[in-house]
């Protein structure tokens, strides 16, 4: 064993030689950044060896990091293996930052009517004349009340059926899900809880609600625990292939869910074992890790999910803390990469019900997109990649303190203003920020429409130079930066994230081709998630993210996949319709149809069609100054 002290923390382990260092700080406790999941791609879960021996530097780690920083002992933590006893320093960048969490989501309104209801029951005395069963006794006296002619239950709670009615006088109040007993209490009890949960890739939050009036009393969130097993999908379906890794990583989900319901309830001030029923949406990676189901085939075509419909257990099945009896909804999938938190916000939106033309997209790793109506929804998932979230770019990072979030270049002196998140010094940008400065830069002409960067520009404070990876664009100089170096946006970051927008541009378009309708036939297109909620709408558009419709029928929706497990939690009407949704909703797989790849190659470039819609943001990106 060898002992392992990192850097600022000073956290200490001891471990056995040969372990990678991501895995001993994974260990430790240490919250390293690992975006790809430990492939050596991203670069981004860079340390520094100050004292002792790692293993030789790999070639991963000589094309990510630079001479000087190898020089500086910069190692990739995932790569590097430890050979004895070392010191490693974890600088802020390679940290994981806690990212801003999207709580709030958009609904249409419901008439909150849940599966839970808490029933009151006073039961006859037993007699010599009246020596029916508990079970019956309890039965008849639910019977008018709960509309259930007849009940079921637990064993655990048959054995205590005998005890909980006589110690109550046989006045009691009965939890029920459907006509499942969950829990038997006194009398004062009128009401019971839910928890509603959103398990995304990178955050992850529950809302604890009040059922008997639908109001939300307590919410808790955090990170997804599966960061350091990578940041996106794929690299997590890929740890999941061996069982124990599979059983690793559904635990922390787990773990993390009771968690967060946990603060939940800390918040409502209420305990945990009064929740009687859980609704959880996710992606279908999350989804089947969280249920602990092999998730190997969602990441090999034809990528089919092993279960598309929604699945009800018990909690205590599945280790949710909440009372054992409880049930654990989730809801259904519809494809190895459009999954229940698609539903949701489908669920939520109403979109399935509504008669107008409904476009909703959800931006991350892959963009999930639904064009329909009440007649008809179609869908695809559009592999966007990690650029929008940051991965990708050369100094791109989470949603978190420090991030550049928002961008704007002035035209001529190309002078940068920026915001921080945190208001403190830059060490990254954040999508948000990404999506703001490609568009700034094509504003003032720093780009062409071929994302090309154009270096005979007049700048009179060098900010277009020659980098290690074609030319680049100084967002802000080392001095002022928390990373000592100056952030910059190369070429290899605007192709990143051209591929990025088109990816997702072509999927918008190819739905809209199948449906045979452009997109002024859009009545309105609802922007979901996190990245939609923070992203400068018209700065989208601009980029060619977002097809061209008036800005005016465009509505970021918050966290909408959370609201719909909100609404399946509160409401047995929308329960039902998440059946209706999978048989109205046609997934097309984007990759197999016949326009995708010309869809995709024509969408590369930067928007040069009909910008009538947008003059006010566009005039100036056609109209490049003259050159040096
Ligand atoms: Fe190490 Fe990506 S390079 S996690």
């Amino acid at each position: 064993m060898v002992t392992v002290v990192f850097e600022p923390s000073g956290k200490k382990i001891k471990v056995d030689k040969g372990l990678l260092v991501l895995e001993a700080a994974n260990d430790a406790g240490e919250s390293l950044d690992a975006p790809c999941g430990g492939k050596g791609t991203c670069g981004k879960c860079k340390i520094y060896l100050k004292e002792g021996v790692l293993g030789d530097i790999t070639t991963s780690e000589r094309k990510k990091l630079s001479e000087e920083e190898l020089a500086a002992g910069a190692r990739l933590s995932c790569k590097a293996i430890i050979k004895g006893d070392c010191i490693i320093d974890i600088p802020e960048e390679s940290r994981l930052g806690k990212q801003k969490i999207l709580i709030e989501g958009a609904e249409a309104p419901v008439i909150v009517n849940p599966l839970i209801k808490v029933f009151s029951a006073v039961l006859p005395s037993p007699s010599l004349e009246d020596s029916k069963c508990d079970w019956y006794r309890l039965e008849d006296a639910l019977a008018d009340n709960s509309g259930h002619e007849t009940i079921t239950m637990d064993i655990s709670t048959l054995r205590q059926l005998p005890i909980l009615i006589r110690d109550n006088k046989y006045d009691v109040s009965v939890t029920m899900y459907k006509n499942h007993v969950v829990a038997i209490n006194d009398s004062s009890v009128k009401n019971t809880y839910g928890a509603a949960v959103d398990i995304g890739t990178t955050t992850m939050v529950a809302y604890v609600m009040d059922l008997s009036n639908g109001e939300i009393v307590g919410v808790g969130s955090m990170m997804n625990p599966q960061i350091p097993y990578g940041d996106d999908l794929m690299a997590r379906i890929s740890y999941s292939f061996k069982p124990e890794n599979l059983q690793k990583l559904s635990n922390l989900v787990v773990e993390g869910v009771n968690k967060i319901i946990s603060e939940g309830c800390e918040k409502a001030g209420i305990p945990i074992e009064s929740i009687a029923e859980v609704t959880i949406v996710g992606n279908t990676a999350m989804h089947h890790i969280f249920l602990g189901i092999y998730p190997k085939y969602l990441s090999l075509a034809p990528y089919c999910p092993v279960v598309k419909q929604p699945i009800d257990f018990m909690a205590k099945d599945i280790g949710i803390s909440i009372n054992p009896l409880g049930n654990c909804h989730m809801l259904p999938v519809v494809a190895g990469f459009v999954g229940s938190d698609h539903v949701g916000v489908i669920l939520s939106c109403d979109i399935h019900k509504s008669p107008e033309m409904t476009l909703a997209i959800d931006i991350g790793t892959n963009g999930e997109i639904v064009l329909g109506n009440e007649d008809e929804m179609i869908c695809c998932s559009a592999a966007a990649g990690p650029a929008l979230e940051g991965s990708s770019i050369k100094f791109g990072m989470r949603a978190a303190n420090g991030a550049i979030e928002r961008v704007k270049i002035k035209r001529g002196s190309l002078k940068v203003s920026y915001e921080t998140i945190g208001n403190i010094k830059p060490i990254g940008i954040c999508g948000s920020g990404i999506i703001d400065v490609v568009a700034e830069m094509l504003k003032a002409a720093v780009i062409d429409v071929t994302g090309r960067i154009r270096e005979e520009l007049e700048d009179e404070n060098d900010r277009i130079r020659e980098g290690d990876q074609g030319y680049e664009f100084v967002l802000e100089w080392a001095r002022n930066t928390g990373i000592k170096r100056d952030i910059v946006i190369t070429s290899d970051d605007l192709r990143e994230v051209q591929l990025a927008k088109s990816a997702i541009y072509a999927g918008t378009s190819i739905l809209m081709e199948i449906k045979g309708i452009t997109a002024k036939n859009i009545d309105r297109v609802l922007i979901a998630g996190a990245f939609g909620s923070y992203i400068d709408i018209t700065n989208a558009m601009t980029i060619g993210l977002l097809p061209e419709i008036p800005m005016n029928k465009v509505k970021s929706v918050g966290n909408a996949a959370g609201s719909g497990a909100r609404v399946s939690l509160i409401s047995k009407d929308k329960r039902e319709e998440e059946k209706d949704i999978l048989k109205n909703l046609n997934y097309i797989e984007l990759a197999t149809h016949d326009s995708f790849q010309d869809q995709f190659v024509s969408a590369m470039n930067f928007p040069h069609s009909d910008l009538s819609l947008f003059k006010n943001v566009m005039k100036n990106v056609y109209t490049p100054l003259p050159p040096k």
